[in-house]
């Protein structure tokens, strides 16, 4: 199982430029991502309308969260693209992206890596991304204070792409690990999923 792991988490991922530059790293994953267009292909079996419960598994929880978190950004780029203002739009798409990246590296990572004693895997590697993210984020934010739009949504664009392949290697790898490793523990760590 390791060395699925290190081949699906330990490849990709412009590990050298981690957080301090996430402006670099975009550029090598541009071409990868136009390749494959669908978010999760094959991974996701979850309704994409749908808004994740507790009540759901794991692995569903967190893949409908994910399409939760591609539906804000939709409504936020639709508004960003017109002229009607987008703050409560972009408040919505930054509150649910941070608490999205929050349940994973405070409640879904730690009890994974105490689960199976991996720590320096795939959640690491996750960290690494979450952290681009962040720092993508965060410039976004700082473009619309600036009334850029247009940056935003260029920006966006490169969030996008490290969102897809993210969230790619999460779907169809961590959470199936994860819904094995903590299904038992299930109802107690979703209780933190608030
Ligand atoms: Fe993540
Ligand atoms: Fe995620």
């Amino acid at each position: 199982m390791a060395g699925i792991l290190r081949g699906l988490f330990g490849k990709k991922s412009d590990p050298s430029t981690p957080a301090s530059s996430p402006t670099g790293s975009p550029a090598t994953d541009r071409g990868a991502a136009s390749d494959a267009p669908a978010p999760a292909p094959g991974a996701s079996a979850a309704s994409p309308a749908s808004t994740g419960t507790p009540a759901a598994g794991l692995r569903q929880f967190f893949t409908e969260d994910h399409r939760a978190c591609d539906d804000a950004w939709a409504r936020l780029e639709e508004l960003l693209e017109g002229d009607d203002d987008v703050q409560e739009a972009w408040d919505e798409y930054e509150r649910v992206m941070l608490r999205h990246l929050a349940w994973e590296e405070e409640v879904l990572f730690p009890a994974f890596e105490e689960a199976t004693g991996m720590t320096g895997g795939p959640t690491m590697v996750m960290r690494m991304e979450h952290d681009q993210m962040r720092a993508v984020i965060q410039e976004m934010a700082d473009l619309l204070a600036q009334g850029d739009r247009k940056g935003v949504l260029a920006r966006g664009d490169t969030m996008l792409m490290l969102v897809q392949q993210h969230n790619m290697k999460e779907e169809g790898m961590l959470y199936p690990m994860a819904e094995q490793a903590l299904g038992g523990r299930w109802s107690e760590l979703s209780q933190r999923l608030k």
